[in-house]
């Protein structure tokens, strides 16, 4: 989704504008721009629409950009920045952000969606004022316009332009007037905004990642819905939209630029999904100690009497968040006996559902910025359900909402496709069922030791299937042929076939359906040929029974299959086409190794349809509008 970065310093902007929008650029993007208040005073603008290639071209085009003073070339010590993702009017260069205005005295870059837009522009081109893009963002750029025309100072002219929008908007602006201010403005939940100063240069700065961030900073200040920034060299100003001052200490962040990069891989995607055995470690550092056989949530202070209310657990997310909180609904349901649903935030939203305050809302997001589940979110909080969030990103939005919050801890995802993130996600909810479950008495202290020592094997074990990437890409190389593949799970192990099938489609762009296997018969059977491959989830557990009268069928009727199986059975070596063996395991641990596989056979496809792992077309990593 778009990305913003603003820059006000001693040295030149462009660099930095580049790099910090490299940095912002995982979020998903097509176009991409930059505008610095020149050495003449004036506002300069440089913008790509060219795709994936919008950052390189236009980096290439500002060159390292000249100093303020130099006759040609794009320089200045202040200036914005933005990686577009389409959302109204398609991908080219007059399209892509910053937009000025008519006397291009302002230039603005907006994450977000104007949603009276059309009426808004109306009333601009009425008063004689011609449009020069198809965005909804331009309407924003000429609102400020007037404003400055008319003597308010740019954050009032922001403010007053964001009174008259509808929707949500992250904004960063420039005025001529202003030559040493960016202002930034967040309304909605819609992107964040995150500003921080360094110490060594006083350059301030500001961006819709942290991550852009932290060359300059790690002692950063998150501006939140309804709350405006001035910043210039050395200074941060936040005001409401009342402006009224605001008085707010930097926090510290944790993450880490340098292991944010690729290292040693040859791209994001298989560094995450490597590192997921260290994802499942932090996600059990702090919590589960393996040497008294106890676990502890300390960030859920819940008393033991609002954790005997609670009397239905509902979980929420999207995408592959969604599916590890369907993982998540069936351990908590299993293990502490309270009814437990997962259901996607975008349809629990505008649902009219049943929340009070015994139902615990568990909220799964790797960014803690996406729209519909922010928006779920928001209608527990006003329903007055007790919320949990399970997150990655750690002071975005969605901790702001919750009122407990579980990091996964599994280390920042620049990879589009999720994956680390998935299982960090999945081994604390795990953690949060036992949780609840100790806690409410369901479980004994030995069941937890028990479970704990299974959790302490988890990472090894997940190691281990990483092992098996040769096998891997041979299934690759044979399922790339395939225009469409259905994949097959029970329990468990349902989530885990959706999420391979998600992974396939997003990542190899090949059209992938997961099933309940138990749903062949009502219908699915009717597409099973050899022009289908089907790839099921079969491991040794109570449903492995049914999973091989399903192979069979499958078989019967033409389909290749090829399964994922326990190491050590042969019988589904003799049904299926191709067999991918994981270790043997507790069935609580199965869908943390079956879910592997599953993830590597997209990546191997991918490549071997020269597909860009890291990202995939017309998808975006923080989807900030719905
Ligand atoms: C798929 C994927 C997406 C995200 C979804 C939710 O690989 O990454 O489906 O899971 O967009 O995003 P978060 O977890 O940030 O709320």
């Amino acid at each position: 989704m778009c990305g913003i970065f603003a820059y006000a310093g001693t040295e030149n902007a462009v660099p930095f504008l580049i790099d910090g929008l490299r940095s912002v650029e995982y979020r998903g993007y097509d176009s991409a721009g930059i505008a610095v208040i020149g050495g003449d005073g004036k506002i300069q603008i440089a913008r790509r629409g060219d795709h994936k290639a919008s950052l390189e071209n236009l980096a290439a085009a500002v060159g390292k950009g000249h100093l303020p003073g130099v006759a040609s070339g794009m320089a200045g010590l202040v200036g914005i920045g933005h990686t577009r993702w389409a959302t109204h009017g398609e991908v080219n260069q007059k399209n892509a952000h910053p937009h000025s205005s008519s006397d291009g005295l302002v230039a603005i870059a907006h994450n977000g969606i104007i949603e009276n837009f059309l009426e808004l522009k109306d009333e601009l081109v009425d008063s004689g004022i011609e449009f020069k893009s198809d965005t909804d963002s331009e309407v924003f750029a000429h609102l400020v316009g007037r404003g400055v025309a008319n003597g308010s100072s740019l954050r009032e002219s922001v403010v007053g332009a964001a009174r008259r929008i509808k929707g949500n908007a992250a904004v960063v602006a420039l005025s001529a007037l202003e030559p040493d201010t960016v202002v930034g403005l967040r309304v909605g939940n819609a992107g964040g905004i995150v500003i921080g100063t360094s110490a060594k240069t006083d350059a301030s700065v500001m961006a819709s990642d942290t991550i852009a961030l932290l060359p300059f900073t790690n002692e950063v200040i998150y501006l939140e819905p309804g709350e405006i920034v001035e910043i210039e060299r050395g200074v941060i100003r936040l005001f409401d939209l009342e402006g009224t001052p605001i008085d707010r200490e930097p926090v510290r962040v944790n993450q880490n630029f340098e292991a944010a990069k690729k290292g040693k891989y040859p791209d994001f995607m298989s560094k995450e999904i490597a590192e997921q055995p260290d994802a499942i470690q932090g996600a059990l550092r702090g919590r589960a100690d393996f040497a008294a056989g106890t676990l502890d949530l300390p960030e859920i202070t819940l008393t033991r009497d609002q954790i005997n209310a609670i009397d239905r657990v509902v979980l929420t997310g999207m995408g592959t968040s969604l599916h590890a909180g369907m993982f998540g609904a069936s351990v908590i349901e299993s293990l502490t006996r309270i009814p437990a649903v997962a259901e996607n935030s975008s349809e629990l939203r505008y649902r009219n559902p049943v929340l009070g305050p015994n139902t615990l809302v568990v909220a799964v997001t790797q960014s803690g910025e996406t729209a519909d589940t922010l928006a779920a979110m928001e209608q527990a909080r006003q329903a007055g359900s007790p919320q949990v969030v399970v997150l990655e990103m750690e002071g975005s939005q969605a901790t702001r909402i919750a009122d407990f919050t579980l990091p996964v801890r599994a280390g920042q995802e620049i990879g589009v496709a999720s994956t680390k993130t998935m299982i960090a996600s999945m081994t604390t909810l795990l953690e949060l069922a036992v949780f609840l479950a100790q806690s409410r008495g369901a479980i004994d202290s030995e069941q937890v030791k028990k479970i704990v020592e299974m959790l302490a094997e988890l990472p090894s074990l997940v190691a281990s299937v990483l092992d098996i990437d040769g096998k891997i890409t041979s299934l690759a190389e044979r399922l790339s042929g395939f225009s469409d593949l259905l994949y097959l799970g029970r329990g468990a192990q349902l989530p885990i076939a959706l999420e391979g099938a998600l992974k396939m489609k997003e990542l190899a762009y090949i059209h992938a359906e997961g099933y309940a296997a138990g749903e062949m018969k009502h219908g699915v059977n009717a597409l099973l040929g050899p022009e289908m491959a089907t790839v099921v989830c079969a491991p040794k557990n109570d449903l492995y029974e049914k999973m091989l009268s399903n192979i069979s069928e499958v078989k019967a009727r033409g389909s290749e299959v090829a399964a994922i199986a326990t190491e050590g059975d042969d019988t589904v070596g003799r049904l299926a086409d191709h067999v991918i063996h994981v270790p043997d395991c507790p069935g609580l641990l199965q869908p943390f190794l079956t879910v592997v596989p599953l993830q590597m056979l997209a990546y191997r496809t991918a490549l071997v349809l020269g597909r860009d792992p890291d990202k995939p077309r017309n998808l975006a990593k923080t989807v900030t509008v719905e």
